[in-house]
């Protein structure tokens, strides 16, 4: 048996795709035969910047699905043949064993979840990372309450059509707050499908203040915020809508910009998605547990669209420059 890896053998470097061996599961993990990865924005900022990367070569991607081809001594909750998708943690490891983009992946038992026959393997693949962020966001950064505690008030998510936001959008719905996610107006109907009680355009330059005249109006309050994007003021804008509503808790996919506003009245946290590998625990929780019962019943689904990107894993370098050009309420899957 081989196994081909999408290989980036130095800093900002093209793919290429070599033959390398299967590797082998530790204890608690898995070794899956890929059946489909997604990218993220992560994997172009790392073979661009290099940043996150301590030696070369290494094999990145974080998001991925397919069969338990073995499951290590210590693994109780997947055996061998079982259908997952799961958190492929090179970023954190640094062991190219974990990148997604080969045919085989080790990940770790506490980032994977069983996915039910109604979802596909490209349909597992985007959860991953988009359900670390969203789960490390709320539960960990913004320590609301796991479910079944229910929470109340409202709920704003920046990037409500992005993958993380719109992960965010459901989880936080499916916890009882009231969600606006901000997004474009092509997206608006799709983000309320998720979950949001109402949406407002990011490229409006008033956005903030037709936030708090809406809510006033209606007599609702903004609590908590979700920023999935922070650029371009995002997180600014955020805190000020925070304030109008006398304060929160803002959580942020990236660091507060360092020439943003300080405030006392509003919580600022950012955070890593890789917290699931680091508190297993938490991971177990959010992957073995809440995930697989929320995909099986169906009140979370894999989202946005997916886009296929042709051509298996010789398409890893098209799929990456894709996304580095900008996506647009898709996810960007390839099918091996
Ligand atoms: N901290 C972590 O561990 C972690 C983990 C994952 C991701 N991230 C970071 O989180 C960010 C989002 O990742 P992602 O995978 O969700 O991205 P993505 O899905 O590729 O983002 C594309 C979406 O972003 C939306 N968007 C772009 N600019 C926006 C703006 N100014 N305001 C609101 N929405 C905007 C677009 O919305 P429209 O189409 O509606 O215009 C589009 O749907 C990235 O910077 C990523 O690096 C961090």
């Amino acid at each position: 048996m081989s196994n081909q890896a999408a290989f980036l053998k130095e800093k900002n470097a093209q793919i290429t795709v070599e033959e390398r061996p299967i590797p082998k599961p530790g204890a608690n993990e898995l070794l899956i035969k890929n059946a489909a990865f997604a990218t993220n924005p992560v994997d172009w900022k790392m073979q661009s910047s290099g940043n996150w990367i301590e030696s070369y070569p290494t094999i990145l991607g974080s998001d991925v699905a397919g069969t338990v081809e073995e499951a290590g001594s210590g693994v109780s909750h997947f055996k061998k043949g079982d259908r997952v998708a799961g958190f492929a943690d090179v970023l954190a490891s640094k062991n190219y064993d974990n990148g997604a983009f080969q045919q085989y992946t080790v990940l770790k038992d506490c980032a994977a979840t069983r996915l039910p026959g109604s979802i596909s393997f490209e349909e597992g693949s985007i959860l991953p990372m988009a359900v670390a962020t969203a789960g490390v966001g709320i539960f960990l950064a913004l320590d609301i309450p796991r479910p079944p505690a229910k929470s109340q008030g409202g709920f704003l998510v920046w990037g409500a059509s992005s993958s993380v936001g719109s992960a965010a959008v459901q989880i936080a719905a499916s916890l009882g707050y009231t969600v606006y996610g901000v997004c474009s107006p092509r997206h608006s109907a799709y983000v309320k499908e998720l979950g949001a009680h109402d949406t407002f355009d990011y490229n409006d330059s008033l956005v903030d203040k037709k936030i708090v005249q809406s809510l006033k109006a209606a007599n609702e309050q903004i609590v908590i915020a979700y920023d999935a994007i922070v650029e371009h003021g995002s997180a600014q804008i955020c805190v000020e809508v925070l304030e109008a509503f006398g304060g929160g808790k803002l959580c942020l996919t990236l660091p507060y910009p360092k020439d943003a506003r300080q405030t006392e009245r509003v919580e600022i946290s950012s955070f890593y998605a890789a917290r699931v590998v680091l508190e297993q625990d938490f991971g177990r929780w959010l992957f073995n547990e809440w995930l697989e019962r929320s995909l099986a019943d169906k009140t979370f689904i894999p989202s946005p669209a997916i886009e296929k990107v042709d051509g298996g894993i010789q398409a890893v370098q098209k799929a990456l420059d894709m996304h580095k050009k900008g996506l647009s309420g898709k996810k960007l899957v390839i099918t091996l």
